[in-house]
């Protein structure tokens, strides 16, 4: 079903309510999500987007209750993940003499995953083309997330169109923010913004200040995934800008895996001295945590705490894709320490240690490891751990 923006302006995406992972099986999708794509029908006619390739039929007949896609003069590519550029083949075929628009950059990476001669024509920031009413303006946006993102601002309707920045993993019946549950929205954004643009965070800063600068009137932002802002749009480029500084909450996390209750034991400790110093502290138990929804506790986390029992001289494999991830990810500004307990070698404490530094994550203390099942002792030193990182936490405030 077709939802229209404004005069001339419809969302003629799909959305996916049964999707539970994403990437492959990389990133997880509680809620779903949805691929919007965007019709702007004037004396030309623009295709902002498609969908991913199994909803091809679909998008298809969106643009088809609106006009025959024959007539789409542009197709904007704004970004060559299968997710949006997944269905360029069906629509270049129903659109023939359609010229392609996209970034520089996108050039190898729509090339390389279509292989196909099609009307290309690239554009650079500032670079705009005319629908008639309307002018579409394009603003390069590398490495938010890919080196091909492009934003597209549609002048009249005052629409920035931003691919998947401002996006969340999302399904609704609703297309707008002030028709959704404000909790679920801002839940899935934040973590779309942790999994995703984390790293990418310094250039978020940056894109935003210049969009700010040009001064642009914003009637919606309406990304590629999930709700289009409508209702004080500008509240998500806020958000953005205070998650791009990073500046996490007064929140400590503490993330393990377990094999005979050693660790667990040590992890409840550590969680009841900082606790008893008035930190808000959650513990995940790693083996049945959801790894991206961990992520988006550590994104708002000051305090990282990561144990594992030692198994063939390294971590148990339940925790070393966390490990992997914040390596990956660079959160910054984030303390933290690890722990676990072991038999004989007991080399685990080491190798979170040294994943934990590779991650940018400044340990505080002493890594902790109770041989065997943890004494009263080994778990009194685990509490001190607990109230030692509530004061670094407080010291780094
Ligand atoms: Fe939604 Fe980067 O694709």
């Amino acid at each position: 079903m077709i939802t229209q923006l404004a005069e001339h302006i419809y969302w003629v995406g799909v959305v996916d309510w049964g999707i539970r992972s994403f990437h492959g099986h990389e990133l997880s999708t509680h809620r779903g999500t949805s691929y919007n794509a965007y019709l702007i029908v004037d004396e030309k006619i623009a295709l902002v987007d498609t969908v991913w390739e199994p909803f091809q039929d679909d998008l298809l007949a969106n643009i088809r209750e609106i006009v025959d896609p024959a007539r789409i003069d542009y197709i904007i590519a704004s970004h060559a993940e299968p997710d949006h550029s997944g269905s360029l083949p069906a629509v270049v075929r129903e659109a023939p003499n359609a010229t392609v628009i996209l970034s520089k950059r996108a050039i190898d990476s729509i090339q390389g995953h279509h292989h196909q001669p099609w009307n290309f024509q690239t554009v650079k920031t500032g670079d705009s083309i005319s629908l008639g009413r309307h002018d579409l303006v394009f603003v390069e946006a590398p490495m938010l997330h890919w080196p091909d993102s492009m934003f597209t601002y549609v002048t009249g309707a005052n629409i920035l169109m931003p691919n998947d920045a401002f996006g969340q993993h999302y399904a609704s019946a609703y297309r707008f923010n002030d028709q959704v549950d404000q909790q679920e929205l801002y839940q899935e954004a934040l973590k779309y913004y942790a999994n995703i643009l984390t790293p990418f965070s310094d250039r978020v800063a940056k894109k935003i200040d210049e969009l700010l600068a040009m001064n642009l009137p914003v009637n919606m932002i309406a990304p590629s995934h999930g709700i289009i802002w409508r209702d004080n749009p500008l509240q998500i480029v806020q958000k953005y800008q205070e998650w791009a500084a990073q500046v996490p909450e007064r929140r400590a996390l503490v993330l393990y895996d377990t094999m005979w209750e050693g660790t667990r034991k040590m992890a409840e400790a550590i969680g009841e001295g900082l606790a008893e110093q008035g930190v808000p502290v959650r513990l995940l138990h790693m083996a049945v945590t959801d790894r991206n929804d961990a992520l988006a506790e550590v994104f708002r986390s000051q305090a990282i705490i990561i144990g594992s029992p030692t198994l063939n001289r390294g971590v148990l494999p339940t925790i070393a894709p966390i490990l992997e991830d914040l390596k990956g990810l660079q959160f910054k500004n984030k303390i933290g320490a690890a722990f676990g307990s072991y038999g004989w070698s007991g080399e685990s404490v080491k190798a979170i240690e040294e994943h934990m530094n590779a991650a940018g994550i400044t340990l505080v203390a002493e890594g902790l490891r109770a041989k065997w099942q943890p004494t009263e002792e080994n778990l009194e030193r685990c509490r001190l751990l607990g109230r030692d990182i509530a004061g670094a936490m407080a010291a780094a405030r």
